[in-house]
């Protein structure tokens, strides 16, 4: 599919059929993720895929599913046949910005204005999004707060500096609700796009 194509036609997908994903395909988004730039190619990222019922319908109970149906949604977490924890280290980088060629002043490691491991993991996350449609399918993405990554994390036996910064699913879509947040439409790009001075 044609890049522009890609771009246009992603968007977060909350309810899909229950068809699994041929492992060619998988393979191939997985792989797309993994050529996502990482500062100083720390490489703080990686991805766990989940495919089992039984964890994917744990997964969804922990993320509040039952209480989302009750309200009228779909079954979101549930359905979807594969699921793709997006998970990122903070000590990787640490580990990484002590090394001899990035070594800040004084040999100091450099302070952390803004946390590159999870703009990293936002980088694998936009891959994963676009490599999904690529195939023919879709995704959406759900964020995680306490206690829910914890629970997760002990479902996944995720170890403890290994963040979850959110759930990716996977699947053929299926017909779903958009998000109400939509409805605030895109903000003026002249607004959000300035040219050679803010
Ligand atoms: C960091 C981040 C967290 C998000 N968390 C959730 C979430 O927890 N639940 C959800 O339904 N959508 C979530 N979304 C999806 C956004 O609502 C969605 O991207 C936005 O409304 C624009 O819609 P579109 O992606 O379909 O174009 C999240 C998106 C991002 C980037």
């Amino acid at each position: 599919m044609d890049f522009a194509q890609v771009v246009r036609r992603r968007r977060m997908v909350r309810n899909y059929r229950p068809d699994p994903i041929a492992a060619d395909k998988l393979e191939r988004i997985i792989r797309a993720a993994l050529r996502a730039p990482s500062a100083g190619f720390s490489q703080g990222q990686s991805f766990l895929v989940v495919q089992r019922e039984e964890l994917r319908r744990r997964i969804a109970e922990i993320c509040g599913e039952p209480g989302y149906v009750v309200r009228g949604f779909d079954p979101w977490l549930s359905v979807a046949p594969v699921h793709v924890v997006c998970c990122t280290s903070e000590a990787a980088y640490h580990e990484r910005y002590r090394e001899p060629d990035k070594l800040a002043s004084e040999g100091r490691e450099r302070q952390w204005p803004v946390p590159f491991w999870y703009v990293d993991a936002g980088c694998s996350l936009m891959l994963l999004l676009l490599a999904a449609v690529d195939e023919g399918l879709a995704a959406g993405f759900l964020g995680l707060s306490e206690p829910r990554t914890a629970d997760l994390k002990e479902l996944l036996g995720i170890p403890e500096e290994v963040v979850p910064v959110g759930l990716v699913t996977l699947g053929m879509p299926a017909k779903d609700r958009r998000s109400s947040s939509l409805s605030r439409g895109w903000k003026d790009r002249d607004s959000v796009i300035r040219w050679e001075r803010w």
